[in-house]
């Protein structure tokens, strides 16, 4: 599903993004791919996707 319309990025493609960055920011993520870069109309759900993604990621650290 696209999150970001005006630049065509998905919600697989910020999960990859942050699976392999580690954002620490949402300005991080930005930084490394574009989003909310435009209109600005899904900063609000691809913050939420980094947030939930990191937090899933925290729990793959804790178990290894
Ligand atoms: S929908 Fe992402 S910048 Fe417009």
């Amino acid at each position: 599903m696209y999150v970001c319309l005006c630049n065509a990025v998905s919600d697989t493609a910020i999960r990859n993004a942050v699976k392999t960055l580690q954002p620490k920011t949402f300005h991080e993520l930005k930084n490394a791919i574009p989003i909310a870069n435009k209109c600005g109309k899904c900063a609000c759900k691809a913050r939420l996707i980094m947030e939930d993604e990191l937090q899933h990621s925290v729990m793959y650290k804790n178990i290894a």
